[in-house]
């Protein structure tokens, strides 16, 4: 499937719904990033985002009760650019197409907040987030040396970046 033009994306979808991230979400949602990230944000990061006033959204599937959470993002939107700061999906609820749901609706949110282009980060060696974010659209864009922490449990040095970018 080639990229979609994103102002005509259509995420309408009875199985799960959106709601903005509410500071009752935070435990649920740092528990996740812990089991899928080597160097996962805090609650206090999630707490500063909402905060701050960040676009922070998370994805429940809607049939269940309770709600089971599958996924969230967070978007640092400006008039120019907006910034995909994170997103993320449950490590059971991968590969069901929730990444490029998540991804649809951050990318509309920065065409509300009248932004002309999202920028993100990428490890090089998340082949399966590369592969969403290029199918999406996004083009490699540059390169932040050394960007990423080394993990504490493996003591491996610090990753670079790579920065992709999409024009919406
Ligand atoms: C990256 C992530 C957000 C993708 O979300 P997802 O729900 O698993 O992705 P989707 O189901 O929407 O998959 C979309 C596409 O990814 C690609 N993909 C899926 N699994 C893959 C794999 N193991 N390797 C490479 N590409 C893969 C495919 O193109 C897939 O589409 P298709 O299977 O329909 O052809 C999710 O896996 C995740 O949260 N990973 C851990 C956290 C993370 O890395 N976040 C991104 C940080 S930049």
């Amino acid at each position: 499937m080639s990229a979609q033009p994103i102002s005509q994306a259509s995420y309408a979808d009875a199985s799960r719904a959106f709601a903005p991230m509410q500071l009752s979400d935070v435990v649920a949602v740092a528990s996740i990033e812990k089991s899928i990230y080597t160097a996962p944000w805090t609650e206090g990061n999630f707490v500063d985002s909402l905060m701050a006033g960040y676009c922070a959204w998370t994805l429940r599937a809607a049939a269940e009760r309770p709600s089971p959470l599958l996924g969230y993002f967070v978007l640092m939107a400006a008039v120019d650019e907006a910034h995909l700061l994170n997103l993320s999906v449950a490590s059971n609820a991968q590969g069901l197409g929730h990444g490029l749901y998540l991804l649809r609706k951050a990318a509309t949110l920065a065409i509300e907040h009248k932004a002309s282009s999202v920028i993100l980060e990428v490890r090089p060696s998340n082949l399966r987030a590369l592969a969403i974010y290029r199918r999406y659209g996004f083009r490699e864009h540059g390169l932040r040396r050394r960007y990423y922490p080394a993990s504490d449990r493996d003591h491996q040095s610090r990753e670079d970046a790579i920065v992709m970018r999409l024009a919406v």
